[in-house]
């Protein structure tokens, strides 16, 4: 299992994935500050990652905290959320960690519980989500596998593996568990530039797993499709829309309606805290804007004349109608997308009847 982030008694132990191929570094965070830092960085990356690193930095928050009452405690956590809220916009699975450990301290804190108390039971919290994110994809696995051919070659965009999750990965999840239930399955990996998450993990953590891999820049797919190449494209998303429009990686748009001219399924895989009921469709999601530098310097070294326009978009937004299916852990959902997430989410199939990872 690749040790995305870790919830350690010196505090969240993160893989530094900037760092990554080339090098298998940690960086500790002993402070919420710090992983905010780490989360803002893209040290850690990937909605799912940052759900949890987030949750628990504001456990580690509320632990480290030297408030006396309770009524300080409570500033304090307004404070640290505030702090964790503000690293990156698009992904709905940061607002959604920070927010199960708000709502649980602040029933603890309604209730009058010792101090001590409500800090074992936020860190407690924390924990469970990091297994209950790794159990969601393994249920991606088990519900999206069938869903990729018997034989043949997927493309995916992005990193939406073990890297981007507490472990095992959204679309990268249900390859692997296409690969174990026999299927011959190679990867296409879009290299995406800027920040190369294809090129850099995606390649690295199958590589791992001795999964087929290719790397291919961003402008091969379209040839690539042509020839007959590509059977699937399986992505994960930062924030589903109500209406089953994907936010997810720049360069996803691109992919999906590549896709669609070439008549090949476009399927996104997402655990269910990445669908944003409250966002009514894709052009209301926020897109992040990073720094000019990751687009202007490769490895340090400037690749554009000083002073030119640069835009940096990090997320772009796929329309509905181009989603062949989207994989989550309570059931795969077809369109039309704002009926089958309504009734999803008010009726989610019981525990028992979820299929076995
Ligand atoms: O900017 P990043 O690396 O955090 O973006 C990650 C993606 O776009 C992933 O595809 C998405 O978060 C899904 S990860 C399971």
């Amino acid at each position: 299992m690749i040790p995305t982030l870790e919830w350690l008694p010196e505090g969240v132990n993160f893989l530094d994935q900037t760092k990554l191929p080339l090098e298998e570094t940690y960086v500790l965070a002993t402070d919420y500050r710090q992983v905010a830092t780490v989360i803002r960085e893209m040290i850690v990356r990937g909605a799912p990652a940052i759900g949890v690193a987030a949750a628990m930095g504001m456990a580690l928050g509320i632990e480290r905290s030297t408030a006396a009452t309770l009524d300080e405690l409570t500033a304090e956590v307004a404070v640290i959320a505030k702090t964790l809220a503000e690293t990156r916009p698009t992904a709905v699975n940061l607002f959604w960690g920070i927010d199960e450990i708000r709502r649980l301290y602040n029933s603890l804190a309604a209730k009058g519980t010792p101090i001590p108390e409500i800090k074992s039971a936020v860190i407690a919290r924390a924990r469970q989500m990091y297994d209950e994110d790794i159990a969601a994809c393994k249920q991606m696995g088990a519900h999206g596998a069938a869903l990729l051919p018997m034989e043949g070659t997927v493309l995916t965009h992005c990193n939406a593996g073990a890297l981007a999750t507490c472990g095992y990965g959204t679309a990268l999840g249900v390859i692997r568990a296409a690969i174990k239930r026999g299927h011959k399955i190679s990867v296409f990996a879009d290299e995406t530039r800027p920040f190369l998450q294809g090129a850099r993990l995606t390649a690295w953590e199958l590589m791992k797993d001795s999964i087929p891999t290719t790397v291919i820049c961003d402008n091969m797919a379209a040839a690539l499709m042509r020839q007959g190449r590509i059977q699937a494209v399986l992505v994960g998303s930062d924030r589903i829309a109500a209406n089953g429009d994907v936010a997810n990686k720049i360069g996803t748009y691109g992919v999906a309606v590549l896709a669609h001219e070439h008549g090949i399924p476009f399927y996104v895989a997402a655990p269910w805290s990445t669908i944003d009921l409250a966002t009514s469709n894709g052009d209301r999601i926020p897109i992040e804007q990073r720094v000019p530098s990751e687009v202007t310097h490769i490895n340090g070294r400037q690749m554009t004349p000083d002073g030119v326009g640069i835009e940096n978009p990090a997320f772009d937004v796929t329309p509905a109608k181009y989603v062949a299916a989207i994989i989550t852990e309570r059931g795969v959902l077809r369109a039309p997308y704002a009926e089958s997430i309504r009734a999803m989410a008010i009726n989610p199939p019981p525990p028992a009847e979820r299929v076995p990872a």
